[in-house]
């Protein structure tokens, strides 16, 4: 197993209800800023719930991040704290408002300019607004872990940054939040959360033996209740069970000791930044032409999947095979389109363009062992069409 330091101080405040705990939760006496997206927490009464929790504090509201926030629109919120002297941020959505207001907390005390913090991609473990969620979308594990990616709009790219500063103070889980939820956000969740864990284990074998099986586990959690949580939204046993493996899928916990990919959310991103297709469904995309493209380099690890999470079998190579055809039927269960040509007619151009995209940033090789050279990014991509 290899060194490791386990770090997460975020105080995670799990079940229905819990949101009775929020006046306890931020600071007394702060100036809060309610940091919000579209609006569907006026629709579910979340944001009354908020409200009624928090009765006494000054309050000032920012909505409008939109999914995959903008740095655009999140400038304007830090704008906001600037002139309105806020103490702390209250987070009250999915990953996108949870990672605009990891931006904005970063962003208003940066020595420099902001939009670095994307660019150069610089970590940030200091002079951070404090800030706390209120989770309404279980998908990211934004609600538990230190990252972020935001969009700059004007550049169309799409950037992770993040760092030991980025971590909320509190995250509120409560799992009846999901009640609500379109169909189509209740599917991205479970798909990003399942390649989330896929980024941490499907690389090659390794000592990391726990890792591996509370990975299987969060894996076979989500084979279990995803295709039901997305017919049965308001079954708490469902909607606990798909909450808590979307947390554990991506708060540090799983990467710890072992290697790790995101090669495909790196492609995948760029999927977003340029069609604007849903974070989850890029990585439906992606994930299977990947595991196809380096297959030698992942057979092992692809043959565990198989027989552990599938029960198949066969030699290692057959296991291998048929594992990456079990992930994409799993991926058609839970209502993914798998190539890109399902999303866009215009998508010929999209392995060269991604391919001149990651030379400019100087990524030459991604993927645990950084052998997803360009050559490999350009196959993927294509093999995706
Ligand atoms: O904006 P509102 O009106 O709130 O509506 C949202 C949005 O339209 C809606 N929604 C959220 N909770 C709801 C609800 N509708 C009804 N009832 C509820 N309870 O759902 C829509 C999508 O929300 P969004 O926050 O965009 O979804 P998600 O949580 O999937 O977040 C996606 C973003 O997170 C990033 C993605 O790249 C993407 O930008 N990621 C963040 C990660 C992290 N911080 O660790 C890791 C991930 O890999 C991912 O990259
Ligand atoms: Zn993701």
């Amino acid at each position: 197993m290899l060194n490791f330091e386990l770090y997460n101080p975020t105080n995670l405040i799990f079940g229905k209800g819990q949101i009775d705990k929020l006046s306890t939760l931020v600071p007394q006496g702060a100036k809060i800023l309610l940091a919000y997206g579209g609006g569907s927490i006026f629709k579910n009464g979340i944001h009354q719930q908020v409200i009624d929790n928090l009765k006494g504090f000054d309050i000032v509201e920012f909505g409008g991040i939109e999914p995959n926030p903008h740095f655009e629109t999140l400038m304007k919120a830090v704008e906001v704290i600037k002139t309105e002297k806020i103490d702390f941020i209250l987070a009250v959505g999915g990953g996108s408002v949870i990672d605009g207001v990891k931006f904005i907390s970063a962003a208003v005390n940066f020595d420099g300019n902001p939009i670095d913090i994307l660019q150069k991609r610089i970590l940030i473990k200091d002079n951070a607004v404090p800030f706390g969620t209120v989770l309404t979308l279980p998908a990211t594990g934004s609600e538990m872990n230190s990252g972020a990616v935001v969009t700059i709009e004007a550049t169309q790219e799409k950037l992770a940054f993040g760092g030991s500063a980025m971590f909320p103070k509190f995250s509120i889980c409560d799992p009846t939040v999901i009640a609500s939820l379109p169909k189509r956000q209740l599917q991205n969740g479970v798909v990003d959360a399942y390649t989330h864990v896929m980024e941490q284990y499907l690389t090659y074998p390794h000592e990391g033996y726990l890792q591996d099986r509370i990975a299987e586990g969060i894996l076979q959690t989500l084979i279990e209740v995803g295709p039901k949580v997305v017919e049965n939204p308001t079954d708490y046993a469902l909607a606990s069970n798909f909450m808590w493996s979307c947390t554990m899928a991506l708060n540090g916990l799983i990467q710890k000791g072992v290697p790790s990919d995101w090669a495909t959310h790196m492609i995948g991103h760029e999927l977003t930044a340029l069609y604007g297709i849903d974070h989850a469904r890029t990585l439906a995309i992606i994930g299977p032409s990947l595991y196809e493209v380096m297959f030698d380099t992942k057979k092992g690890k692809l043959a565990q999947y198989g027989r552990r999470i599938f029960d198949l079998k066969g030699s290692d190579d057959e296991v291998a095979k048929s594992a990456i055809n079990k992930t994409v039927e799993f991926f058609h269960t839970m209502g993914m389109d798998t190539k890109l040509s399902e999303y866009t007619a215009e998508y010929k151009d999209t392995a060269d363009f991604i391919v001149n995209r990651f030379t400019e940033r100087g990524w030459k090789g991604l993927g645990e062992n950084q052998l997803v050279t360009l050559d490999k990014v350009k196959s993927i991509v294509e093999l995706s069409y």
